[in-house]
């Protein structure tokens, strides 16, 4: 019993750290080398099928351990699930906080705060990073993904270095990813699954009448929501910037289709969901600064609803063939 408690999460937790250390000094080292009991890692406390197929199957919050890492994975939580209330709350002043963080929260995007298996579910993550992104062109650590996510999807500033809050939405994410092996790392069912690999060319007027009849109870008819968790700002001051990966046409009509509407899941069309994302892609949102170093040695992707193509959809002259690479 004794030996089963201190296993988990203590113990994943300082793996995780050893391996991101690790992974450091020697990249194509076997992360276990540096661990004095290798077998801990393979028998998690989660349940696993042994078809083969990985569980996603996160334990409950009611679990935490008492003490200081259960402190870290409650904060990592709240933190998580109310971003920009609890970061806004506790800045300096009304300008700093607006800086630090746009109006939404990690679950705007990553429902019941990244919990939800269909809706981008960060289950896991803290086994399969650090992992190489092409956007970045460099092999990225989970640190590096969270503040990825603080710059684009909430439009506001990265952690600093060894920043307590960052250290609790580590340890969160970690609970959260107990029982996922890394070694099968890029065979997670419900990562990358909110993506529309070919949307049919959009009709912007048809989306606009679509999003008035079917959204606008949960995100206000301006696109400016009514709460981060129950109808977040879709375009404005307070959304996304157009760095983020939804403001891509392949991921916000995919998301779009298997989210949306609340309750209603999967019921438009793949023509109905093209028009509405291109739609709301077509709204203005905060500018990302930093397109042209993005995606390093290769070329970006066509589908990023940039100012320059917001702007061609107002004047009409958008070539949608070319944003959706039918060219
Ligand atoms: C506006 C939407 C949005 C918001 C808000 C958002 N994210 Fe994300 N996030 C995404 C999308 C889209 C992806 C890419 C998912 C994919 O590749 O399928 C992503 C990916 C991630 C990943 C990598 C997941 C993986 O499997 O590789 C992490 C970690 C992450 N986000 C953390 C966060 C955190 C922490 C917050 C809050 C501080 C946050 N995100 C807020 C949209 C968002
Ligand atoms: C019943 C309320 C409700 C309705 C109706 C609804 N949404 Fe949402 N929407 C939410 C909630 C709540 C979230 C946060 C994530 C979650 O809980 O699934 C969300 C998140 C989103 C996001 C990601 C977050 C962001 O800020 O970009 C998009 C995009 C979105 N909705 C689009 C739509 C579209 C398009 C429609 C209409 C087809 C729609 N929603 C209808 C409640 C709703």
């Amino acid at each position: 019993m004794k030996k089963k408690s201190f296993m988990t999460p203590v113990l994943l937790m300082i793996f995780g750290l050893i391996a991101i250390v690790s992974f450091g000094l020697q990249l194509t080292g076997d992360k276990n080398e540096t661990a004095e009991t290798p077998e801990a890692t393979e028998q998690p406390e989660t349940e696993q099928p042994s078809s083969g197929e990985i569980a996603h199957n996160p334990p409950s919050l009611d679990d935490v351990p008492d003490g200081p890492l259960g402190e870290a994975i409650l904060r990592g939580y709240e933190l998580t699930n109310n971003t920009s209330e609890v970061l806004r709350a506790e800045a300096a002043s009304v300008e700093d906080g607006e800086r630090v963080v746009n109006g939404l929260s990690c679950t705007s995007c990553h429902a019941g705060a990244g919990m939800d298996e269909n809706s981008s579910s960060m289950v896991g993550v803290s086994s399969v990073y650090p992992m190489y992104i092409p956007r970045s062109g460099k092999i990225v650590t989970l640190e590096d993904r969270i503040n990825g996510c603080m710059i684009r999807s909430m439009n506001g500033e990265k952690f600093p270095e060894g920043s307590e809050d960052l250290k609790a939405m580590v340890a969160y994410l970690t609970y959260i990813s107990e029982g996922i092996p890394s070694e099968m790392n890029a065979d997670l069912p419900w990562r990358h699954l909110n993506n529309m690999d070919n949307p049919p060319t959009p009709n912007v007027d048809d989306g606009e009448a679509l999003y008035q009849k079917s959204c606008i109870a949960c995100h206000a008819g301006d696109g400016s929501g009514t709460g981060s968790n129950t109808g977040p700002a879709l375009w404005g001051d307070d959304s996304f910037n157009d760095g983020a990966g939804i403001a891509r046409m392949t991921k916000m009509a995919g998301y779009i289709q298997r989210n949306m509407p609340v309750g209603a899941e999967n019921t438009l069309t793949d023509q109905e969901a093209s028009d509405i994302a291109a739609y709301i892609l077509s709204q203005d949102r905060p500018e990302w600064a930093n397109h042209d170093k993005d995606w390093p040695g290769m070329e970006s992707p066509s589908d990023i609803m940039t100012k320059e193509r917001r702007d061609q959809v107002k004047d009409g002259t958008i070539d949608w063939d070319e944003v959706l690479g039918n060219n």
